[in-house]
């Protein structure tokens, strides 16, 4: 997809990170922009600011791992503007921590936004899409789910996140491969971000209630695994704005994987060559090997 202007954007997550500098994009090249988030006051921040930018908005406050509200957000969305032309199943949320170590509740919530949210994004718009591509010779539309470098490697102590992360490259690619199979007009990406400064290690604060273990303290591995993410991402160099960027270039250039850091696919790189050797994982820490042993030091102590 080339043009953007007069088109329309859906973005998840929009009230934070790469959603709201996604929507500061698709403001900028003339889009209608729909913004979806769980969190009100987010939302409605980042309501005022685009419609600031002079198109025309739809703010809808939707929790994507609920089936529902994602439909609802496809009719109010198709309602509006018709068929969308780009959809950003975007919002997410972290957990870690040893993956034994989670809660029922800590599983339901992660996969529910991470995983079903995409589900819930593609199964709602891409009929949509496909319906505007048939009626349309001009129709062009571009579906990008936000999975992470975690879906590509399994870091330790990351539990739940990995998961969900993988399921959304395979369902990506899944995507792509079927989308192929029956158009031209509407394609997929995955983005796939290393460590980049957003509100993702403060992700607690739009947990339900109902998904919240009543009085439950936080493992020794889980305050580990905050400790060292918050260091992660608030050291990182790339800005929400580049990688927000980078998703409208692959766009134009039709490219399906988005990697904000590419130096990092050297650990993708050895993955896969574990499992087509094939040998045991690779120490993750071998480049850093007194970051492993503080965590082992750490999670071994009395
Ligand atoms: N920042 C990073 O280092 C990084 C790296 C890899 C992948 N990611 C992924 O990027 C995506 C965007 O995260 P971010 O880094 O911009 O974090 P962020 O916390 O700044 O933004 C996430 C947004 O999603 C919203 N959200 C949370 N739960 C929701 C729900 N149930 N329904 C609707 N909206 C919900 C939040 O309110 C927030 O506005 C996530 O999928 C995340 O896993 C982030």
């Amino acid at each position: 997809m080339k043009n953007f202007k007069g088109r329309t954007a859906v973005i998840t997550g929009a009230g934070s990170g790469f959603g709201l500098e996604a929507a500061r994009i698709a403001a900028r090249e003339g889009m209608n922009v729909v913004l979806a988030d769980v969190q009100q006051d987010a939302l409605d921040n980042a309501a005022a600011e685009i419609v600031g930018m002079g198109v025309a908005v739809l703010p809808v406050r939707v929790d994507v791992s609920k089936a529902a509200e994602v439909e609802a957000l496809g009719e109010a969305t198709y309602q509006r503007f018709g068929a969308p032309h780009f959809v950003f199943n975007n919002a997410g949320v972290g957990a870690g921590g040893l993956i034994w170590e989670h809660t029922l509740k800590d599983w339901e919530w992660v996969i529910g936004v991470n995983l079903m949210g995409v589900a819930h994004g593609v199964r709602v718009f891409t009929p949509m899409m496909l319906e505007a591509a048939k009626k349309d010779p001009t129709y062009e539309g571009h579906i990008v789910n936000t999975a992470s470098m975690a879906g590509l490697l399994n870091p330790p102590n990351m539990g739940v996140y990995n998961v969900t992360k993988n399921a959304v490259v395979s369902l990506s690619e899944t995507l792509y491969q079927d989308l192929s199979l029956v158009t031209e007009q509407v394609s997929a990406s995955v983005l796939c971000p290393f460590f980049v400064p957003t509100g993702i290690t403060q992700s607690h604060r739009n947990r339900p209630d109902e998904l919240t273990e009543k009085g439950a303290k936080p493992t020794r591995s889980q305050l580990i695994g905050q400790a060292m993410s918050d260091k992660a991402v608030g050291s990182g160099k790339v800005t929400a704005a580049q990688v927000a960027q980078l998703v409208f270039d692959a766009m134009r250039e039709r490219r399906f994987y988005i990697y904000s850091h590419p130096k990092a696919l050297a650990s993708v790189q050895t993955r896969m060559e574990d499992i087509l050797t094939p040998r045991n994982p690779s120490d993750p820490f071998a480049g850093k090997p007194e970051i492993g042993a503080q965590l082992r030091a750490a999670l071994r102590a009395p």
